[in-house]
């Protein structure tokens, strides 16, 4: 979703702003923009690529700008509707979604202003010029103005002759970083770290100031928040290395790849232990787990199948009923509150807004045990809950999520046998085995990596398809949905998952010998049962396409192909299983030459509903 970038400092920093735009292209955008004061605005958008701006910005010099690359929400993606937005002298950049955006605009064009563009964005610098003329400090008019705005914003905003740059965080991401020279702002901190490591995270409701000596942060309730007594300063511990490509021709080629790092890291903390402490979720976990009635797991996209999978292993394990919702339905709909029940976000950006809306309508309802799953500390979900665990699957910056999903479910894995420690179901051996198979995991994914070269072969058999069923059952079904996911989302092919047993209640009137169908066969209690389901493809002259264990017993046959995981993993094998998917996709949109990190229409960090 839209990004963001300012600076005021010493040096120039058109360099500054570029680059920071440039780390953020991986969430996604259709054009790009930046304001600069010398002391006058200069105004330079384009709708494309970020280093088209780059291009219409050489030469220029600048010790104050601010920079933003747009992912449309109201208005295509053009030129006159690509942010900076300008009222008079004062140039606006914003992510988010202005909901009463109408009204305001009907009350400003009654007024007298004008707009040039579709957008939501182009009311906030209309309203802070009005809000100027009877309160002509800046900072002062960004706080008056943005109390009129309904909905969800990060803004950055300068003022021509004034040597600040004046932010707003509501809803959405935003987070100062505190240079030598000067300081900086953006979205995220891989904008920044070609600066500073020295973050400040916004809170909803705070107001910032940036100068070159300094920064001033006001909270919601209008006091001044100190810093770093109300506002700490983290010190980033990202490398430059996690935010490059490397040697890696895309982003989600190494995140695939990065798999068994990502794993291994994310389980560092179990190091050689032979029992779990229910601590690790955070100081009030034994209290907060060992009293849940039941799970809630609250998600969207990826990492709601993670959430589907981990039902499996939580019912299984601990014995405890759980569901799994769809973050934008169950916020939406008129459900029965359960303060006992463990309410578990699911995140790899911790912004998403409709999975972070969701946790707070759960708090609402009363629900105040609340665990969010995430990749990124200090973000916004993982602020909103009470219980913490971080997956250290490193930034991921291809739009198809991978090493982020492989690393929730090591963590919802934790989470399933720590509960059923917890509700005493658990012998020691169980656990100490358990947590051995964890430990195993990223050994065993390095061996499911080494698959890809049949893959690749695989591969070129499907660009050419234009839809494709996945299948899988029990705790491989998430695994289908997830394949699907991927194919669809990166090579645009029309993908669906189902579980297998479903077939003949419908999908088996899609079959035919254009639709190939991929199917996850591990060797366990129902692998019979799928194969039976198998026979009913190939009866209707379908194309499969089996990933099984090494010992599944499937067979090549003509319109049966097989490749075979190194091992069975038992409870764990959905982690294995959704790497050969994962390769899947990605070879499929290299044959098809699709855009692999940004496909098209999909944003990265999702901070609108
Ligand atoms: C798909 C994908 C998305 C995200 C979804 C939730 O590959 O990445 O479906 O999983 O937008 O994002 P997070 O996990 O950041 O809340």
């Amino acid at each position: 979703m839209c990004g963001i970038v300012a600076a005021v400092a010493a040096r120039n920093i058109v360099p500054v702003l570029i680059e920071g735009l440039m780390k953020l292209e991986y969430r996604g955008y259709d054009s790009a923009g930046l304001a600069l004061l010398n002391p006058t605005l200069t105004r330079l958008r384009s709708v494309g690529r970020v280093a088209e701006l780059a291009e219409q910005a050489e030469g220029q010099v600048a010790h104050h700008g601010i920079a933003h690359t747009r992912w449309a929400t109201h208005g295509v993606p053009s030129e006159r509707n690509a942010h900076p937005h300008v009222s008079a002298g004062v140039a606006v950049v914003h992510n988010g979604i202005i909901e009463n955006y109408a009204e305001l605009k009907q009350e400003l064009t009654a007024d007298g202003y004008v707009f040039t563009s579709d957008t939501d964005t182009e009311v906030i610098a209309h309203l802070i010029r009005q809000t100027l003329k009877s309160t002509p400090d800046l900072f002062e008019a960004v706080r008056l103005a943005t109390a009129r705005l309904v909905g969800a914003y990060a803004i950055a905003v300068l003022q021509e002759w004034d040597d600040r740059i004046v932010l707003a965080r509501h809803g959405a991401p935003l987070l100062l970083g505190l240079g030598e020279d000067g300081n900086y702002a953006a979205s995220d901190a891989s904008a920044l770290l070609q600066v500073t490591r020295r973050m400040i995270y916004l809170e909803d409701g705070d107001v910032a100031e940036l100068r070159r000596d300094g920064v001033r942060i006001v909270g919601a309730d209008g006091t001044a928040a100190n810093v770093p007594a109300d506002r700490p300063v983290h010190e980033s511990t990202l490398s430059a290395d996690d935010v490059e490509l490397g040697d890696y021709t895309h982003y989600m080629q190494k995140e695939i790849f990065e798999q068994p790092q990502a794993l291994a890291a994310t389980l560092e903390m179990i190091g050689g232990a032979q029992t779990l402490s229910p601590n690790l979720f955070g100081v009030a976990a034994p209290e907060m787990l060992a009293g849940a009635s039941s799970v809630l797991i609250l998600a969207c996209g990826t990492s709601y199948h993670s959430g589907l999978v981990a039902r499996y292993w939580i019912e299984q394990l601990a014995g405890i009923p759980c569901s799994v919702e769809i973050a934008s339905e169950y916020r939406y709909r008129v459900s029965v509150p359960d303060p006992e029940q463990l309410v578990v976000a699911i995140s790899q950006s911790g912004e998403t807004a409709d999975t972070l809306a969701s946790v707070k309508h759960a708090r609402a309802l009363g629900m105040g045990r609340t665990l969010a799953i995430c990749n990124v500390a200090e973000s916004a979900i993982v602020r909103e809950c009470a219980l913490r665990f971080l997956t250290r699957a490193g930034p991921e910056i291809g739009v198809a999520s991978t090493k982020a999903f492989t690393t929730q479910l090591a963590a919802l894995f934790l989470l399933a046998v720590t509960l059923a420690k917890q509700a005493g179901r658990l012998t020691p051996e169980q656990e100490a085995g358990y947590l051995t198979a964890l430990r195993h995991l990223p050994v065993a994914v390095q061996k499911v990596l080494a698959l890809e070269p049949a893959i690749k072969v695989w591969a070129k058999r499907f660009a050419d398809k234009q839809h494709a069923l996945f299948l899988g059952r029990g705790h491989h079904y998430p695994i289908a949905l997830e394949g699907a996911l991927k194919l669809k989302e990166i090579s645009y092919i029309h993908a669906e998952g189902y579980p297998a047993g479903e077939l003949k209640h419908g999908p088996l009137a899609l079959v035919d010998e254009d639709m190939p169908v991929i199917s996850i066969a591990p060797n366990d209690a129902l692998l019979e049962k799928l194969k039976s389901n198998l026979k009913e493809v190939a009866a209707r002259g379908g194309e499969l396409y089996v990933f099984a264990d090494a010992d599944s017993a499937v067979d090549e046959e003509p319109g049966v192909h097989v490749l075979r995981l190194p091992e069975h993993y038992g409870l764990l094998s959905p982690v294995l299983h959704v790497v050969p998917l994962q390769l899947l996709s990605y070879h499929v949109a290299l044959v098809k030459g699709t855009d692999v990190d940004k496909p098209r229409n999909l944003a990265k960090s999702v901070t609108v509903e």
